[in-house]
């Protein structure tokens, strides 16, 4: 392998172990901001069983990744193209059978999406809320791991819990924490804190500190238009971190 495919493209998996914490949000927005930046972005929506990254950009959805694992369709046919740069591939959604990958499955969709992601500088996952196979799956295939955290005790809790499966049973040992919904930045820059102290004493390792995102009424608002918020609102406080977040990624590589 040359040095040029070892290090292109930068897959990248966002997860959180607790729902509803806003990976989606984040990627989506993430991957508007990256292709602004000129590179080229693939967003994997790893979320199996309840897709929703078609929904949050507002695309149409013809062919999806359950008919890759299912019934070997090329991957590259159901890429969606959301703008020149930026494309999707989208998962399905309501089949709770897709939700946990055989081992057979697993190798398979190795195989496929590695035979497309060349075309581009960055793979985002957004994958699942928990600890399921899948989730385990995109987040040890990923070279960088993104975990997003929220203010509410329990974010850290799940949290520590998918960082504490991925650190003993696949022996991952960078993590890169994003606080979202903070109601100050004090509060984002407490909740990473307490993070860090518990990764340090129970598991002895250092997470990095990727970014703080504010509480901000426009994600939600950006949701109903079906756009980015970093598109539609990009003057925003939400937009200004993602977009200094975005710069921070683009210098990690
Ligand atoms: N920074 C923020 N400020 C305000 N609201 C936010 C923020 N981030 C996310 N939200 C809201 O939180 C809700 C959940 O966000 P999102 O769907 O991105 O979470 P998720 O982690 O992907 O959820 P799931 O685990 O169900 O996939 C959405 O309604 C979104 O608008
Ligand atoms: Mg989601």
């Amino acid at each position: 392998m040359n040095e040029k495919s070892a290090n292109k493209p930068m897959i990248i998996c966002i997860s959180s172990g607790k729902g509803g914490v806003g990976k989606t949000s984040f990627t989506v927005n993430m991957a508007a901001a990256l292709t602004k930046q000129n590179k080229k972005v693939l967003l994997i929506d790893g979320d199996l069983g309840l897709a929703n990254v078609d929904v949050v950009l507002g695309i149409n959805v013809r062919h999806n990744m359950r008919e890759t694992i299912e019934e070997g369709k090329d991957p590259a046919s159901i890429l969606v193209e959301v703008e020149p740069g930026f494309h999707v591939l989208p998962a399905s959604s309501g089949v709770p059978e897709m939700a946990n990958l055989s081992y057979e499955e697993q190798i398979f969709l190795t195989n496929t999406l590695e035979g497309i992601i060349d075309r581009f500088d960055y793979v985002l996952i957004d994958t699942a809320a928990g600890i399921g196979d899948s989730v385990l799956w995109f987040n040890n295939w990923a070279k960088t791991n993104i975990v997003v955290l929220s203010p509410d005790p329990t974010s850290m809790t799940d949290a520590y819990a998918l960082m504490k499966v991925l650190n003993t049973r696949y022996d991952r040992k960078e993590f890169h924490l994003m606080v979202n919904s903070a109601a100050t930045k004090k509060e984002g820059q407490s909740v990473f804190d307490n993070m860090r102290m518990v990764l340090e004493n129970f598991l002895k390792i250092t997470p990095s500190q990727l970014g703080i995102m504010p509480h901000d009424s426009h994600v939600a608002k950006a949701i109903r238009t079906q756009k980015p918020f970093f598109i539609t609102f990009p003057d925003s406080r939400a937009s200004k971190a993602i977009a200094q977040i975005a710069t921070t990624i683009t210098q990690m590589n």
